[in-house]
């Protein structure tokens, strides 16, 4: 099997599949194509004159959609805080339905080549587009000490964040960090097991973090939840599938603060209704997987799909950023 063929389970299939695709008709993005099981889910639900255009960041993703032969269907290889600028140059300016399944793909963290595993060792590199961009090891070569803390500490919440970043300092001043298990193993020696879960590595949060700040992640999530805003006609759905909290924090905030503007005031400001901007976004959801699906693939676990629903008011830009 190649690389572009490897499994990807697909979490919350039917669920996003259903909420993106309400329009039915028109154009729908699915910004994470992966293995394109979501994909292939909104193919089968959309009109015969709809369109699908997917994106990712990944030239390996971008090679397994190579085996979707649909005429409504495209790839493009961008990142999708691009995606606003990117379908502006392909002549889309709303869309109907678009949905996000953020974070890494099965075969991203199963093929220890691609640096993301502290269980496989490979070279550090951590990146979802290896066609650009630093890798791990490169950003850990000349990262301060207080830069790898800060990142520790709030992309992972580390408590550990200060001494692994002390010793990684320290380490690289002898020899440089270039490999998944040399990075682990000196982790692993650093900070103490996890005594609530001692199946937990201890690199576990570490290597959360380091690949959240090389993909940008968080920035990524931002800029395309304000391009979702701005792209999404009235009546069309944002389905966003987030695996950790601090993902889910942001969704959150972006949609509540745009459903509820009132909100985003001091309570005891007492201004009248018409002094808000209306809301951008109604029928909010929030969707766990079922216990069978967690049972059957235990990544599911963690996972939250939100939805919402595009009014038709204008967007103003920064709402819940
Ligand atoms: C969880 S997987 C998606 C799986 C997909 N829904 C499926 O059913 O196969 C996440 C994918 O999003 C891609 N990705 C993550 N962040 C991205 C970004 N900012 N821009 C474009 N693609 C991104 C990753 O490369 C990965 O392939």
């Amino acid at each position: 099997m190649t690389e572009s063929q490897a499994i990807h389970r697909t979490v919350l299939l039917t669920e996003a599949a259903r909420e993106v695709s309400r329009a039915h008709s028109g154009i729908f993005i699915d910004a994470t194509f992966g293995r394109g099981g979501h994909s292939r889910a909104v193919l089968a639900r959309i009109a015969p004159d709809a369109r699908l255009i997917a994106f990712d960041r990944d030239p390996e993703a971008i090679e397994a959609a190579k085996s979707i032969e649909d005429p409504r269907f495209c790839i493009v290889h961008a990142p999708f805080s691009r995606m606003k600028e990117t379908l502006g140059a392909m002549g889309v300016e709303r869309v109907n339905g678009i949905l996000m399944d953020i974070g890494v793909s099965s075969p991203q963290i199963d093929e220890a080549g691609r640096g993301f595993s502290f269980r496989m060792d490979g070279p550090l590199d951590m990146r979802m587009d290896t066609s650009c961009g630093e890798t791990a090891a490169g950003w850990l070569a000349q990262a301060s000490e207080a830069d790898i803390t800060r990142v520790l500490r709030d992309y992972g919440e580390e408590r550990f964040a200060y001494r692994i970043a002390r010793a990684i300092c320290k380490a690289r001043s002898e020899t440089p960090i270039t490999r998944t298990a040399q990075l682990a193993d000196l982790i692993a020696q650093t900070v103490p097991r996890n005594k609530h879960d001692a199946s937990q590595h201890p690199a576990t949060r570490s290597f959360q973090a380091i690949r959240i700040e090389v993909n940008g992640e968080l920035e990524e999530l931002k800029k395309a939840l304000a391009a979702s805003a701005e792209l999404l006609a009235p009546g069309g759905v944002l389905a966003v599938i987030s695996f950790h909290s601090l993902e889910d924090r942001i969704v959150k905030r972006f949609l509540d603060a745009g459903a509820h503007p009132e909100k985003t005031v001091d309570a005891r400001i007492a201004l009248p209704a018409d002094a808000f901007a209306p809301a951008l976004w109604t029928g909010l959801q929030r969707i766990k997987p079922t216990e069978a699906e967690c049972m059957e693939n235990p990544r599911a676990r963690s996972a939250v799909l939100r939805t919402a629903v595009r009014t038709e008011a204008p967007f103003a830009g920064e709402v819940g950023k």
